[in-house]
Order: structure tokens, then sequence, then C-alpha cells
């Protein structure tokens, strides 16, 4: 399927794109991240803004799944979901979260530990107003990660909705809204020729002021 052979083939592919040096990296992970997103945008990724949020449940077992990064500022980062989803039970459950951005094209990863809450109702409805009307019905009839009949099922809960909104705004259903990831841990990794790349990592102090350590690659 997948062997040794291809792999070795595989690594020989070097990371020369980028340099990560303390000289240089923002004095603050939130202007880093800020630069690295912008330019993983003017590079033309698709989705630049996808990250993978790591999530624990009950069981004890990490969950992780591609989510969009809707809004990021010192405050922290915001994605919004389904409440009743797999993912919101998780983190009902466990605050504790891991987010992963990763551009192929830039060689580039950024790993986040932070603690997840629900945003404010009113922020939620902002978000969700202007979106387009087919999201807006979606949000409604797609009950996330719950077992399914069929594709009908779902198809028959998207006419029942366009049906009951019709001629009028739909509202935002209560199980829908946003997540403010606050964090606390920040790592930037930038890959190097011969596998000798750069790790710089953020980290909170006692005074609460960011400090940065360089981590063996
Ligand atoms: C690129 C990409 C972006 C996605 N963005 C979102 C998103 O912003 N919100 C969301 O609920 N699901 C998003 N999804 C779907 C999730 O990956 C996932 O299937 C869904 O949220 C259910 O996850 P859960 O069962 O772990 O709760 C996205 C998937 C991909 C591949």
């Amino acid at each position: 399927m997948y062997d040794y052979k291809a792999n070795i083939e595989n690594s020989r592919y070097d990371y020369n794109r980028n340099i990560l040096l303390e000289s240089h990296a923002a004095n603050n992970p939130f202007d880093q991240f800020a630069l690295w997103l912008k330019e993983a945008e003017e590079d033309g990724i698709k989705d630049y803004n996808a990250f993978t949020l790591s999530t624990i449940g009950p069981d004890g077992f990490p969950n992780s799944r591609r989510l969009l990064l809707r809004k990021c500022d010192r405050s922290g980062f915001t994605f919004f979901t389904n409440y009743t989803s797999a993912k919101g039970n998780q983190l009902a459950f466990n605050d504790k979260v891991c987010l992963n951005f990763y551009w192929n094209t830039l060689e580039r990863q950024i790993r986040v530990y932070g603690i997840a809450k629900k945003v404010s109702e009113q922020e939620s409805d902002e978000y969700f107003a202007p979106r387009p009307r087919e999201s807006q019905i979606a949000a409604w009839a797609s009950i996330q990660s719950a077992e399914m009949r069929s594709r009908e099922e779902l198809e028959e809960n998207v006419t029942k909705y366009t049906n009951e909104f019709a001629g009028k705004p739909v509202p935002r259903p209560p199980h829908w809204g946003g997540y403010q990831v606050v964090p606390h841990y920040f790592e930037f990794w930038q890959g190097r020729p011969s596998r000798l790349h750069d790790r710089l990592i953020y980290k909170v102090d006692a005074d609460f002021e960011w400090y940065i350590q360089r981590i063996a690659p």
C-alpha cells in the first residue's frame, strides 16, 4: 500500500523556503500568527485559515477535525460549529484544546494550546445573520455528528426548514454558535534543510508576559 521505499524517495525533499530566528520573531505570538496567516493567504493557499482542532472526550481519546478560523485577535481564536456535535460534547466535558495550522507550500506549522469557551449569543447571532441562506438552512437541517437513516433524511430536513422559514430571515439555531480558544502556548515551526528546522515556542511568565524559547527540531 505504502512502504519504506516510496518513503525514502519522499524523504529526499528538503525544506528551504524560509527561516525563523529569535532576532526577527515578533515579541508576541499573536503578531507572529497574524503575519504567518497573512503570508499563507498571499501565497494563494486554499482554505489558508483552516486548522485542525483536537479535543478529548470522556473516553480519553484525542479526536481531531479540520475547521475554519473565523476571527483571531489578542483575546483568542474563534470558530463556529454545532454545539451538540461530537466536538461540542467533547468540549463540554473538557475545555482544553490544541489547534494546529499547517501550510504545506510555506513549510510552516503552528501549534496552539488553549481553553475553549462559547462566545456570547450576541456574537454568534452577528456572525450567523449575514451567512448565505443555504448555510443557515443547513445549520438547522444537520444534527451534526448524529447518525442518519440516509442522505434523503438530510435533504428532507433541508426542504422542511426551507419551507418553514420561507419569506423570513432564518434565525440562528440555538444549537449552533461560536467558541473562542484563549491560548497560553504557541509553537511556530519553520522547515529548514537537513531536518534542522526552526521551532520557537511562546509561553506566558508569572507576570502574564509572553517569552520565547527555542526547542530542538
Ligand atoms: C477545510 C474544512 C473546513 C471545515 N470547517 C468547519 C467549520 O468551520 N465548522 C464546522 O463545524 N465544521 C467544519 N468542517 C467539518 C469538520 O471537519 C467536521 O467534519 C465537523 O465539524 C464534525 O466534526 P465532529 O463530529 O468532530 O464534531 C470543515 C471541514 C474541512 C475539511
